[in-house]
């Protein structure tokens, strides 16, 4: 016998989360990545957390093939982004933490919105080590976020915003592009592009180059 009100409360629960963020910067994302990604046919997302950008992305760059990710809990929602919205060339999410070893084998792209001021500073480092590893030669990393340059912010809400992070967790942060730079540099990667994007976030383009 179904346990009917157990199945309508799970259902209720599983209300697909929604970004308002996403929204707002993923038109301008796109542009950038029709150039960077125009050649390439399978990129890894990391972190993709509600799945709205895997979604924009894949429907609207049909060449390649379009793998989100993300850590467990995220891909309940994931899942309900990609039913609503179901595209060809996009993968439903694996199970991929920056400080365990990463599902997957080479790409020749790889994408990330958001996530290294969020993660730990190890795991940025864990991050650029499995870039190092899953980037294929020539391929391109394109990272979306705010960072900070000469040790300064670009706007005082993103100095607002790093106080907060620093609040929950020291090792949480808006990076030092310079750091970033380098972590990039160990994994023979080189930044070719720093894209200003609206709301004082970046979008810098490396390309691996080993
Ligand atoms: C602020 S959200 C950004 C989500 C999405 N990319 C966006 O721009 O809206 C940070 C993301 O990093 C992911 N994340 C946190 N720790 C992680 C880890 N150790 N490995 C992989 N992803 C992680 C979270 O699950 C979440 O999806």
């Amino acid at each position: 016998m179904f346990n009917l009100n157990k199945i309508s409360i799970e259902l209720y629960l599983m209300q697909k989360p929604y970004s308002q963020a996403c929204e707002n910067n993923k038109s301008y994302i796109l542009n950038i990545l029709k150039d960077a990604f125009s050649t390439h046919s399978n990129v890894l997302e990391v972190g993709s957390g509600t799945g709205q950008h895997g979604v924009h992305f894949a429907k609207n760059l049909k060449h390649l093939t379009w793998q989100t990710s993300d850590l467990l809990e995220n891909h309940q929602g994931i899942n309900l982004c990609i039913d609503d919205e179901p595209v060809d060339n996009l993968k439903r999410p694996l199970e991929l933490d920056f400080a365990k070893t990463w599902p997957i084998e080479l790409v020749d792209g790889i994408f990330t919105a958001n996530t290294l001021h969020i993660v730990s500073s190890p795991l940025v480092d864990a991050f650029f080590k499995g870039v190092g590893r899953h980037l294929a030669k020539d391929g391109t990393l394109c990272i979306y976020g705010p960072f900070k340059y000469d040790g300064e912010f670009t706007s005082p809400s993103n100095a607002q915003f790093d106080l907060w992070l620093k609040n929950i967790d020291f090792n949480r942060g808006i990076r030092d592009i310079e750091s970033i730079i380098s972590l990039a540099k160990k994994e023979g990667l080189l930044l070719v592009n720093d894209f200003d994007m609206p709301a004082n976030n970046q979008l810098l383009v490396f390309k691996k180059s080993v």
